[in-house]
């Protein structure tokens, strides 16, 4: 099939080579210049394991080119996915500016039926608008369909979710449209992923959903791992007892420092707002955002306890990104870390397997070293932010030899409190004994 992706952030991307993966003829469109010089020539803007491997293929196959004409990829594409940022507004509403100016793009070029695909995280109600915004551009009367079919992808597993989904959910209404998406996604359904086809303004807010049903238990694992640090109880066994039921299932109930992204923070504060648009109590959803505020501002607090003044002490930080194997740090616990630290006056050393450079864009007065051994070298405090698997095989004995005073702050829990404590640091978790 002949696809375009408006957008080639990272739904945009990472759906656009995926499909171009499955054979399909992809044209990949962005108003950055820059960007899409950079993406012909196979250079990946973001960091995603495989993901370059993939493009490089892909563009060397033919089947995946990237343009900024937007004319261009409007009238040579049977479908269209709308992947383009929807940044929040200062209330948490989704701005949908953006994805109502490709609308408007795609009214004024329709040389034909296509189904217009939003992609980007909606709210409800915005697969109608997209529609009149496009009916309200078209020079003469041309049938289209649009479609809701969000986007449940991983940063740093994405290509692999692509290819495995749980479930792909497909908001429609119209038959025409149900029987295309159907041969579209045809490739991953047969090996058993299902789709799940409802309305539009269901599937929109499936999403969202979705989104803050996770952060709502990491949310209230948090919590519980006050009360368990109060009490002296493990949140680790807590998680494990509680998991095993099949009724609550293991994944997404880890304590740590609080969650990031792009994505489960700015989707908790929208749905608040849709909740209280509605005139509807918003009470869950906002305690889950106000708890992991609360956690990510928690973590100074908790080191201070250990090491009182803060002023001109070394504090090393491993972990920057808001969870591994990605580069972005948007709303990465550690910029809040950080800047606390900062505002006690205390030195700053990070490093990051690849987060560095997105850190630097973003606070300034920061020592980065190239490995993490580096910048520990007469560090006063050891904070671990962020799970990278090479901070989990570490020597404690060169750690200890290396740093000023033992203390280690283990913010996602992956270390054993025991040996460390045995090796003579003052360890510090979460929710842990
Ligand atoms: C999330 C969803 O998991 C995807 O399904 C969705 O497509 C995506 O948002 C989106 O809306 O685009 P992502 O933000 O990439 O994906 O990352 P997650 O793996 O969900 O992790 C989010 C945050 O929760 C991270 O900061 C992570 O450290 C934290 N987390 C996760 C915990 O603190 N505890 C856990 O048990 C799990």
């Amino acid at each position: 099939m002949k696809l375009s992706f408006f957008g080639t952030g990272y739904v945009g991307l990472v759906g656009g080579t995926c499909f171009a993966d499955l054979g399909n003829d992809v044209l990949c469109v962005d108003i950055n210049e820059k960007k899409i010089d950079k993406l012909n020539q196979g250079e990946i803007p973001i960091y995603e394991p495989g993901l370059e491997e993939l493009v490089k293929r892909n563009i060397e196959k033919g089947r995946l080119r990237f343009t900024t004409n937007i004319k261009k990829g409007i009238e040579e594409s049977d479908i269209i996915f709308n992947c383009v940022g929807t940044p929040p507004k200062e209330n948490g509403q989704a701005n949908l500016k953006h994805v109502l100016s490709v609308a408007k793009s795609i009214g004024k070029h329709m040389n034909g039926y296509k189904i217009i695909i939003n992609k980007s995280t909606v709210p409800v109600g915005t697969a109608e608008r997209v529609g009149k915004e496009i009916k309200k551009n078209l020079a003469r009367n041309i049938d289209f369909d649009v479609v809701s079919n969000p986007e449940f992808l991983r940063e740093g597993a994405a290509i692999k979710d692509f290819q495995n989904p749980d479930r792909i959910v497909i908001g429609v209404e119209s038959e025409k449209a149900k029987k295309i998406m159907n041969s579209l996604y045809k490739p991953i359904s047969r090996v058993g992923r299902p789709i799940i086809f409802m309305d539009t303004k269901s599937s929109e807010l499936t999403k969202y959903i979705s989104n803050a049903m996770l952060a709502t238990r990491i949310s209230f694992m948090n919590e519980v791992s006050s009360l368990c640090e109060k009490l002296g109880a493990n949140i680790g066994s807590i998680s494990r007892g509680v998991g095993l039921d099949s009724r609550i299932g293991p994944r997404f109930l880890h304590a740590g420092v609080g969650y990031g992204g792009s994505c489960f923070p700015k989707d908790v504060k929208a749905l608040a707002h849709m909740l209280e648009s509605c005139d509807l109590n918003a009470n869950i959803i906002r305690a889950v955002d106000y708890v992991n505020d609360r956690q990510k501002k928690s973590v100074v607090p908790k080191l201070k306890k250990h090491l009182p003044d803060l002023e001109n002490k070394k504090i090393a930080i491993w972990g920057l990104s808001f969870k591994p194997k990605t580069d972005d740090i948007r709303e990465a616990p550690a910029l809040t870390v950080i800047e606390q630290l900062q505002d006690e006056y205390a030195i700053v050393s990070a490093y990051d397997p690849e987060a560095i450079e997105n850190t630097k864009k973003r606070l300034s007065n920061i020592e980065f070293g190239k490995t993490s051994y580096e910048v520990i070298k007469d560090a006063d405090a050891l904070l671990v932010l962020t799970e990278w698997d090479e901070f989990r095989g570490v020597n404690f004995d060169r750690i200890k030899n290396l740093m000023k005073q033992p203390i280690i702050f283990d913010g996602r829990n992956i270390y054993d409190p025991k040996i460390l404590r045995e090796k003579g640091f003052s360890y510090i978790g979460i929710g842990r004994k």
